[in-house]
């Protein structure tokens, strides 16, 4: 099995990874480090404890970053999420009690104390593990390594024509965790907006699991409609399971491996350039970092493992 910190900003889709996560045999969840995104950083932890406790578990969530690393904040994703972050199903909140740590000293504290063990897998903006990374400059040496979604190498972007939400919302924090000397493997829309999830996949979870798999079902009526404005169709995106699909299922997905960096400057803001290894000779680019870029996924063996697995 695969010890994580997941690390989200719920969020529609960061809810159906999440149990996702919980539900899987293979994976075992430390703790959910939250980080503003979709909504603010408040919103994302308490919608985290209300996760943890429909979903029964147990484990520590803490609050973490709520601005950019530069800037003023950019502005969340009610129009996707709903004013909730969940699709404006009116959920009751959860009474529980976060951790008193801040989400980049957890992933630290969790790293120093399982060193080698622990895999980061981060479903939101970058800022508690830019942060973790300036609290424990070894941290690339105490983790296994670091799966996200977020970016887009090879396709348009999802906020401009050129990035991907996740990073755009902290680009320089995203640079800063790209440019770490540690195993990091990318899951952007170049694989997560290759696969629609229609209606009948989420009749299919919420048959499988009706508590989990109900308020999935539930809170993307919202994201649905949001995602089929400029479509004949109606579907959504599960961005945020797919790395988690790749820990469980490496076989799933086919990776190009390349010299990466995200741009801070205003204009392509939160752009993920990637050089794939041989196409450029520029010593500039060769000295950025290699990352794995996932380009493909097979789209049935996915499906497939989601609703598996909500069964369980
Ligand atoms: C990413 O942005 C958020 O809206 C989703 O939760 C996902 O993490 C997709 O671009
Ligand atoms: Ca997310």
């Amino acid at each position: 099995t695969h010890k994580i910190i997941l690390d989200t900003d719920p969020g529609i889709d960061d809810a159906m990874a999440i149990f996702f996560a919980f539900q899987s045999p293979h994976i075992e969840v430390l703790g959910l480090t939250t980080v503003f995104g979709n909504v603010p950083v408040t919103m994302s932890a308490q919608n985290a404890l209300t996760l943890c406790e429909l979903a029964k578990q147990d484990i520590p969530v803490t609050k973490g970053v709520g601005m950019p690393w530069v800037g003023p904040e950019s502005g969340y994703a009610h129009f996707v999420h709903g004013d909730d972050g969940f699709g404006n199903i009116n959920f009751p909140a959860s009474q529980r009690e976060l951790d008193p740590r801040s989400s980049a000293q957890f992933i630290v504290d969790m790293a120093r104390e399982q060193p080698g063990e622990i895999t980061l897998v981060a479903i939101g903006p970058l800022g508690n593990l830019a942060l973790a990374l300036r609290l424990e400059p070894d941290l690339p040496k105490l983790v296994k390594g670091v799966v996200i979604m977020g970016g887009a190498a090879f396709v348009r972007g999802n906020v401009t024509p050129v990035a991907e939400a996740n990073i755009w919302n902290d680009a320089h924090a995203a640079e800063i965790v790209f440019a770490a000397d540690w195993d990091l493997k990318m899951f952007g829309l170049d694989v997560t907006n290759d696969v629609p999830f229609t209606p009948d996949f989420l009749d299919g979870l919420q048959e499988r699991n009706d508590t989990l798999g109900g308020f999935v079902n539930k809170s993307s009526q919202f994201y649905a409609d949001f995602y089929s404005q400029n479509r004949e169709d109606r579907v959504c995106f599960f961005h945020d399971a797919m790395p988690l699909a790749y820990l469980i299922d490496p076989s799933l997905f086919e990776f190009t491996r390349g010299h990466a960096r995200v741009s801070t400057d205003p204009l392509n803001r939160g752009q993920t350039s990637v050089a794939p290894i041989g196409t450029t000779m520029s010593p500039f680019w060769l000295e950025a970092s290699q990352i794995d870029v996932a380009t493909k996924v097979d789209h049935d063996r996915l499906r497939k493992l989601y609703l598996d697995t909500y069964a369980l």
